[in-house]
């Protein structure tokens, strides 16, 4: 299932809050529609709100108006600035954006619609092909017979492709490796939960739905052969910040000596960022903590905090794989990928 693609209509969007048990689409008309679809986690996953931001600024370029009018180009980049804003922890956001922009400053403002257009989709092929080269350089560190576990959802739901770190063990099956995952419910909004093991059963990999809170004991009780998740930003040092709860976990897997694999493409990879002190950490709102869909669980008048995403250290890292390569510690290799994109000459671009 694609998360997103551009049909003759517009924008097309999968409303991931709505699956497993129902496929909606969605079709925002405008920018603040599609803010409001990520920032909802209607389409979610680094890669895949980049790629949404990416087509946001082809609909930003129609938005803006007709582009003889006095003041079109500020006005599609400050819509592009609302789209590199609607969440601040997946780099991939900005940088798909920022690289959309690049191509049309050049262009007279008459071709930036079809431009910005024809770069989203270029954007999209290339993580596309990003995919197939994580999940193949990923796959040769799969074990014949291993038990791996994997935290909220970094599958195709949340990328163009066949995802990154599912990506990895997905293409471990294809090769005929037997493998087991445990996949971690992922709190609050259940990402794990609703749609890992939703795609791990279409790809009929055996897995087994576990609560966050039993990761720990999975490993010293079942034993584990690696954690394998993906990624919303890497410093260039390897601090990466993931899905809350990925820090307990590479906490407990380097405790217990089980090899803890990232898996991104290289738009994750932030130059800008030395080290994981300068990630920005989403905080949402504590009504995630306290109920859902109608159902309050807490009592009223309780607060929360909200952390969207973690950042783990390097030293808890075993194994970065990008479509660039597969880097260990110390990571020094990171900062010559980052940014890069990579392409199979095979994929036709355009
Ligand atoms: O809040 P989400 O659902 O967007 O968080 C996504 C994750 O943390 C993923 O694991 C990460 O973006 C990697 S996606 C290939």
């Amino acid at each position: 299932m694609e998360p997103l693609c551009w049909q003759s209509s517009g924008l097309e969007l999968v409303d991931q809050r709505q699956l497993p048990h129902r496929v909606t689409r969605l079709r925002p008309a405008t920018v603040a529609e599609l803010v409001e679809a990520i920032a909802g986690l209607a389409v979610r996953g680094a890669p895949a709100i980049g790629l949404a931001g990416a087509y946001g600024v082809a609909l930003a370029a129609l938005e803006a108006g007709p582009p003889e009018m006095p003041g079109y180009a500020p006005r599609v980049r400050a819509l592009a600035g609302r789209l590199a804003r609607a969440r601040p922890t997946a780099v991939n956001l900005g940088w798909a954006v920022g690289r959309v922009l690049a191509e049309l400053a050049p262009l007279p403002g008459a071709a930036w619609p079809a431009a910005a257009l024809a770069a989203a989709r270029r954007l999209h092929e290339e993580d596309r092909s990003a995919c197939r080269r994580i999940a193949a350089q990923g796959a040769e560190l799969i074990r014949d017979g291993g038990r791996y576990l994997t935290h909220c959802n970094a599958g195709p739901l949340a990328t163009s492709g066949v995802g990154t770190a599912l990506g990895i063990l997905i293409e471990a099956a294809r090769q005929g490796k037997r493998i087991e995952v445990l996949a971690c419910e992922t709190r609050p909004l259940l990402q794990g939960a609703r749609l890992t093991t939703f795609e791990l059963l279409e790809a009929g990999i055996p897995c087994r739905l576990i609560a966050d809170g039993a990761a720990a004991w999975a490993m010293a009780r079942l034993g584990l052969d690696g954690v394998v998740i993906g990624a919303d930003r890497i410093a260039m040092n390897g601090d990466t910040a993931n899905k809350i709860g990925s820090y307990g976990l590479a906490l407990a897997a380097h405790w217990h000596g089980v090899p803890v694999t990232v898996a991104a493409p290289c738009s994750t990879l932030d130059a800008g960022c030395p080290d994981g002190a300068g990630i920005p950490v989403e905080e949402r709102s504590p009504d995630e903590l306290t109920g859902h869909g109608g159902t309050r669980w807490a009592p009223h008048g309780v607060g929360g905090w909200n952390p969207a995403f973690d950042v783990v250290p390097a030293e808890w890292i075993t194994n970065i794989v990008t479509d660039a390569g597969l880097c260990r510690a110390p990571f020094s290799g990171l900062r010559e990928w980052a940014g890069q994109t990579t392409q199979d000459p095979g994929v036709p671009q355009g």
